[in-house]
């Protein structure tokens, strides 16, 4: 049985590359079997969430869940 219904969960994330916030409250829960798109203006954020989710970047505050497990927690 799964984790979660939710794939990947966005929950209260911020981020900031060093001092300039670029994230703040984020949001976001994916249903298992869908298909979302992430829309906004250039610039304004979509590849760093992308990056959070998987794991390439980490939170500054809030987490992110895929498939139920943190994703700063695992490992490489
Ligand atoms: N490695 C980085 N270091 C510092 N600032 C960055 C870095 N990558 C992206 N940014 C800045 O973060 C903001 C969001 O970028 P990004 O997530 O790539 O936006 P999008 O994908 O929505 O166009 C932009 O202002 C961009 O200049
Ligand atoms: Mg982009």
């Amino acid at each position: 049985m799964p984790a979660t219904d939710n794939l990947v969960e966005v929950d209260n994330v911020n981020f900031a590359y060093d001092r300039r916030q670029i994230l703040k409250g984020v949001n976001l829960d994916i249903r298992r079997g869908r298909v979302v798109a992430i829309m906004g203006l250039s610039g304004c954020g979509k590849t760093t969430l992308l990056r959070l989710i998987g794991g390439a970047l980490r939170p500054t505050r809030g987490e992110v869940r895929v498939d139920g497990q943190s994703v700063a927690e695992l490992s490489h």
